[in-house]
């Protein structure tokens, strides 16, 4: 038993989604931007967010660390927290999805069967993932929240790429890295993703 109710009956309803983009002139997306703490995640985001947003698109943002200050508030960085953790953010991010919004979700989701289950949950062609590849040296170089520090010395357990792990994605729609030994910056990051959205038809 998965703890789900009984007598509950789905109720369609004449507005959908179809209308929905229409009057968006978009289509109704989840770009699931994945990667270690520090390698600028959140920064794409804002990036894609204020970049779509000029250009006519809407969108919103589901940040980890801001979801688990709400919704999330009650999950730990256990691995079975951090499932659920990504499977509500995944079920929030498809409810955006199916309201016209090109929504736009970051966080580390280090396993790889987490973020594939939000894959299956949404529907073809709704799930983008976007690999921000940088190498943990790199992040932990950044160390914007002086969190590896910690990790390192031993005052934060299981902190990915140190005592917990990053499983990269194996097949997944962007993958954003360094370009001839720079890396791009957090605009260009943001055209690249804006390019695959106009060459595969979700922007108008
Ligand atoms: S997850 O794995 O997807 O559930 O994580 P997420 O919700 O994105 O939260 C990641 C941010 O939480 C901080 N933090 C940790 N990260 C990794 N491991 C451990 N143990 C941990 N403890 C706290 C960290 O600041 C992450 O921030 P980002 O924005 O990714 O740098």
């Amino acid at each position: 038993k998965n703890g789900m109710s009984t007598n509950i009956v789905w109720h369609e309803c004449s507005v959908d989604k179809l209308e929905r983009q229409r009057l968006l002139q978009q289509k109704g997306c989840v770009i699931w931007i994945t990667g270690l703490s520090g390698s600028g995640k959140s920064t794409l985001a804002c990036a894609l967010s204020r970049a779509l947003h000029s250009r006519g698109n809407l969108t919103y943002v589901l940040d980890g660390d801001n979801v688990r200050h709400g919704l999330n508030r009650d999950l730990s960085f256990r691995a079975e927290d951090r499932a659920e953790n990504i499977r509500r953010i995944g079920e929030v991010a498809k409810l955006f999805s199916d309201s016209g919004i090109i929504c736009i979700a970051s966080l580390i989701s280090p396993y790889r069967k987490d973020r594939d289950a939000c894959r299956a949950m949404l529907s073809e062609g709704n799930f983008i993932e976007v690999f921000m590849d940088i190498p943990l040296e790199v992040c932990e170089e950044r160390d914007p929240k002086g969190l590896y520090k910690l990790a390192r010395a031993g005052k934060i357990r299981g902190f990915t790429g140190i005592d917990d792990p990053y499983e990269p994605p194996l097949n997944c729609e962007v993958v954003l890295q360094q370009t001839g030994g720079d890396y791009a910056s957090p605009s260009d990051m943001a055209k690249t993703v804006i390019s695959y959205l106009e060459e595969k038809g979700y922007l108008k």
